[in-house]
């Protein structure tokens, strides 16, 4: 019964495809005929979202140089339904034709670390929930279409990981480290571990006022303390091969940097903050790759098997900051980082927009910070006028009324440049975090990007919807 009920639902979905995919052919040639310059070359940039999904976006996965060390996909928010969804079948296509390693999430390290330790048995739906549940924005992977792509990962290899490489609390990573210096028996390391993380661990009810309290001169800086836990456990286990160690290891870095960022983040504009938080991103994805690669020498005896990892964070990461407007407070991304360090044919970006629809993120509170609360479906405001999501919503208008579709792919580093051209220029673009604020959205969302180099890539969903917890 199940086994028809896939045939069938194949066969439309096939169906759908061709039909789709035929008339988008047909259209483009009856263009090409009757006004060859302007259409060949609007097609050229664009892609139809249901062409992509039917072709397993063949046309976009041939334009990431097979030099690619790094693939970072961006969304421009943290609760839309739709970016998630393009996110993750894209990756799948990259896992399974291009061969990436590992998935590399905006997510703290230890949930993580606890998903990829659920066996294929286990209810993915209840081991996300229960581990997702105190980690502010909880929708953000606690939702349904992250519970089907776990459960497709747990379909592949051991070899395909998914991990978080946010450093957003340090305390589920000390839980970790002392846990494992228990278990290995390591009375020494522990106690110390132990005496470094007291200060630190006394903020564990609310860690921002950890920064609060620096600086009021009420605890000594824990910089120097959590950096001595690095060192030690360095000395001892680094050269250890074991998943554990570099497990330990690997949390003992989080929570230094995860002390830096708290400490920092009281000052205003929070650039060191975020330039804090974006090189532990890097660091998170050197030692990954750097571990990956020591196993696949080791399993495999290759000189050089070179790593290939995706990235899934938001836009403001993803992107070249050197192309917006947060540059000139000082703030690099690691959009930027992973270009500077692989050039730009070992690294591929792209970004996600909508113009309209839902969106699940907090309110901020009186404050206007955000960091804990519900994640709540609202009403994401029209782009505003003459940004970057204005100008996407233009040509989705032009594709809806040819073809009832709105949303696409548009190439930005193609030969054909010219409708990529058009957005080779300073406009507003919109940022929407864990949190809308819709009634300072200009002042909270907004800022001035060069779409063109920012991305290398970008898809639009003109009218996007909430994501589905
Ligand atoms: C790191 O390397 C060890 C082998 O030394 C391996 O067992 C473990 O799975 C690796 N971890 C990750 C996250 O790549």
């Amino acid at each position: 019964m199940f086994r028809l009920e896939l045939l069938v639902f194949l066969l439309l979905r096939v169906a759908v495809c061709t039909a789709a995919f035929v008339h988008h052919v047909d259209r483009k040639n009856k263009h090409h005929r009757h006004h060859r310059q302007s259409s060949k070359l609007r097609y050229d940039a664009v892609t139809p979202l249901s062409e992509l999904q039917c072709t397993s976006y063949d046309s976009l996965q041939k334009e990431i140089p097979s030099s690619a060390q790094i693939v970072l996909i961006g969304e421009g928010t943290h609760g839309t339904e739709e970016f998630f969804r393009i996110r993750s079948e894209l990756t799948k296509h990259l896992i399974e034709s291009t061969g990436f390693h590992a998935v590399i999430c905006e997510g703290d390290v230890q949930p993580f670390y606890q998903l990829s330790q659920l066996s294929p048995r286990d209810n993915v739906l209840q081991g996300l929930s229960d581990i997702f549940e105190h980690h502010f924005p909880d929708w953000m992977w606690n939702n349904v279409p992250m519970t089907e792509f776990v459960s497709w990962m747990h379909t592949r290899s051991k070899q395909q990981q998914l991990m978080g490489m946010d450093i957003q609390s340090p305390f589920h990573s000390i839980d970790f480290i002392i846990e494992q210096l228990d278990e290995l028996g390591d009375q020494k390391s522990m106690a110390l571990a132990y005496e470094c993380y007291a200060t630190l661990n006394s903020f564990r009810q609310n860690i921002r006022r950890y920064g609060d309290a620096v600086y009021a001169n009420k605890v000594p800086s824990q910089a120097s303390a959590v950096q001595k836990v690095v060192e030690t456990l360095s000395e001892i286990y680094a050269d250890v091969e074991d998943s554990k160690t570099f497990e330990l290891l690997h949390n003992a870095h989080v929570v230094a940097a995860s002390e830096e960022y708290h400490r920092q983040r009281i000052f205003p504009g929070h650039s060191a903050a975020w330039n804090t938080r974006t090189k532990a991103f890097m660091d998170c994805i050197l030692r990954l790759r750097d571990n990956i690669s020591r196993v696949k020498q080791r399993d495999f005896n290759h000189e050089s098997t070179s790593v290939k990892l995706i990235v899934w964070a938001h836009n403001s990461h993803v992107g070249d900051m050197r192309s917006t407007g947060y540059a000139s407070q000082g703030q690099v991304s690691l959009g930027q980082l992973c270009r500077e360090m692989f050039g730009k044919e070992g690294v591929y970006l792209i970004g996600m927009t909508t113009y309209e629809g839902t969106v699940r993120a907090a309110h901020a509170d009186r404050q206007g910070a955000c960091w804990k609360g519900k994640g709540e479906v609202m009403v994401l405001k029209n782009g505003i006028e003459d940004s970057h999501e204005a100008h996407l919503h233009d040509i989705a208008t032009k594709m809806t009324e040819e073809s009832g579709e709105a949303a696409f792919g548009l190439n930005l580093k193609g030969t054909d440049q010219d409708i990529a051209s058009s957005f080779d220029c300073s406009r507003l673009e919109r940022f929407v975090g864990s949190c809308y604020l819709p009634q300072t959205e200009l002042m909270s969302h907004y800022s001035h990007c060069n779409l063109a180099n920012q991305f290398d890539y970008v898809f639009h969903v003109d009218k996007s919807s909430a994501i589905t917890v």
